[in-house]
């Protein structure tokens, strides 16, 4: 080794981690990824848009994208058993959120669809949709690209696990079901639809197993995400530990 060779590789050493923290910092101011999971109710589309908000971050209600395949696919008349099918609509389907007066709208193929995929007839369907591998395979893959922009906050069920699993916060967010339920009346009165409790109790029991017993995307605490009970907490309450959480209060 010479004299002059030593300093030189140290210059480049130093350098190159100083490019390396560099590269860190901008990819964690930058491409931030939150994933927030948990069952339907749960008040994670609350949070997920709240936070999205608070940040600055762009919100992907990826349940909304499941809900709006299974609203194209009744309107074709498709059997909501027939896989290829399904996944077919799904790589046809053209998804896109806008913001308009404050509110996030879900457009498919440029028409409003935000109100009329809340309805009971696609909540009691949609999980049947979502439980097909092959059309999860292709919705991941839609969610994957939306995400690609960086500083984002994304809600679904297997978002940890499958859509962002290098997701620089995974939380678990649930709730106990008759709060879930109460929660969920509430939201679809709002949006004009008249249910009872009953059947919106047995409608979100159904959906839970459905959900948590899938092959592929089930709904599980991963062993890297952080499990919040929001069943005694209002909305600002639960911001507010997520907040603190991540360190942005
Ligand atoms: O969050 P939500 O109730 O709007 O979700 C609607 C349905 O979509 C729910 O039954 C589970 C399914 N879903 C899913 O399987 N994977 C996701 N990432 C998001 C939702």
């Amino acid at each position: 080794m010479t004299k002059r060779s030593m300093p030189r590789r140290f210059a480049f050493s130093s350098l190159w981690s100083c490019a390396r923290i560099v590269y860190n910092t901008c990819e964690r101011v930058l491409f931030v990824k939150i994933a927030i999971d948990g069952p339907a109710g749960a008040g994670k589309s609350t949070l997920a848009r709240a936070l999205a908000a608070r940040l600055g971050y762009i919100y992907i209600d990826t349940g909304a994208m499941y809900r709006a395949l299974t609203w194209k696919a009744l309107q074709a008349g498709l059997d909501l058993n027939d896989p290829m099918a399904l996944s077919g609509l799904a790589v046809e389907l053209n998804i896109a959120f806008d913001k308009q007066d404050g509110q996030q709208r879900l457009l498919c193929q440029g028409e409003d669809i935000s109100a009329i995929i809340r309805s009971p007839q696609i909540s009691a369907a949609v999980s049947q949709v979502a439980a097909h591998p092959q059309v999860r395979q292709i919705m991941v893959h839609k969610q994957q690209q939306l995400a690609q922009v960086g500083r984002v906050v994304m809600d679904g069920r297997d978002i940890g696990e499958q859509v962002l699993p290098d997701a620089n916060y995974k939380f678990f967010v649930t709730a106990d079901l008759q709060e879930r339920a109460e929660r969920r009346l509430q939201e679809m009165e709002a949006c004009g639809f008249q249910v009872d409790k009953d059947s919106v109790l047995q409608d979100m029991r159904n959906r839970d197993l459905m959900d948590a017993a899938r092959s592929v995307g089930a709904l599980k605490i991963l062993p890297d995400s952080i499990v919040i009970d929001t069943s005694a907490y209002n909305a600002e309450e639960v911001l507010a530990q997520i907040l603190y959480l991540i360190g942005e209060c």
